[in-house]
């Protein structure tokens, strides 16, 4: 199966993601997850692309496109894979399609989380990821047993450089410009699940599964 997740900051991707790989045994490749091992490591992708996340802007296509070829290349996505965050424009999905045709494959379902403007900041601003196993939590929607303390592995919770008021409202409206337009896109070819993500995070997950099939 191959799923692109769709979704404004905040929507939901990354908790649902962690849901949907471990069902449908699919690699889960988040190009944002990427920049930020890239960060880390201090590699010159990272130093590019941080100049970028830190404005809350997108990476520019000539940085992503060719990772996430060559990522959806790679052996254990014969069967399918999940992409998150990617594409984010028209032009990365085109860029995709080509690649996919070229390749004699396509894409099932588009998974398009829609969550209200409104709550979309407070998500962002209280979510915290673990530092070791990068478990996603939120201080008030999914608490912690104990806090800043991840419940999986027990190591510490940090909060995302780019996960600020100010950066999360320019992310928000990047998306609204740039990345809501896919669903149209992907419209026309008749493959999208439009999901309430205004839910709880089971309830989500459970329409989820309903749209992609058990
Ligand atoms: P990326 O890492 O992709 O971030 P994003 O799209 O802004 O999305 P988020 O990760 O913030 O939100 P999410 O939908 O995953 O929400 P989550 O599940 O964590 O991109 C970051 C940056 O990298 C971009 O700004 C750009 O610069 C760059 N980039 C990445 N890809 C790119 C590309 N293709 N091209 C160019 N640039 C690119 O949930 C959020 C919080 O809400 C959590 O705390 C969670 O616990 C909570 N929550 C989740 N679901 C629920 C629920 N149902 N009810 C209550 N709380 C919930
Ligand atoms: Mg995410």
């Amino acid at each position: 199966m191959r799923i692109i997740l769709l979704g404004p900051p905040g929507a939901g991707k990354g908790t649902q993601a962690a849901n949907i790989v471990e069902k449908y045994a699919i690699p889960h490749i988040s190009t944002g997850d990427i920049f930020r091992k890239n960060i880390k490591e201090g590699t010159e992708l990272g130093k590019k692309a941080k100049e970028y996340m830190d404005q809350g802007l997108l990476v520019p296509d000539e940085l992503t496109c060719g990772l996430v070829a060559d990522r959806i290349s790679q052996d254990d996505c014969k069967n399918g894979f999940m992409l998150d965050g990617f594409p984010r424009n028209i032009a990365q999905a085109e860029q995709l399609d080509k690649y996919l045709s070229e390749a004699g494959t396509k894409l099932d379902k588009i998974v398009n989380i829609e969550v209200d403007k409104s709550i979309l900041v407070g998500r962002a601003v209280g979510r915290r990821i673990c530092k070791s196993c990068g478990a996603t939590f939120h201080v008030e929607f999914n608490p912690t047993k104990v806090e800043g303390i991840c419940d999986k592995c027990g190591a510490e919770l940090h909060q995302r450089a780019d996960d600020n008021e100010e950066t999360v409202s320019k992310r928000i409206q990047v998306y609204l410009d740039e990345t809501k337009p896919l669903v149209g896109y992907y419209n026309k070819q008749g493959i999208v699940a439009d999901i309430n993500g205004d839910q709880a995070i089971e309830k989500v997950f459970a329409d989820i599964v309903d749209a992609l099939g058990e």
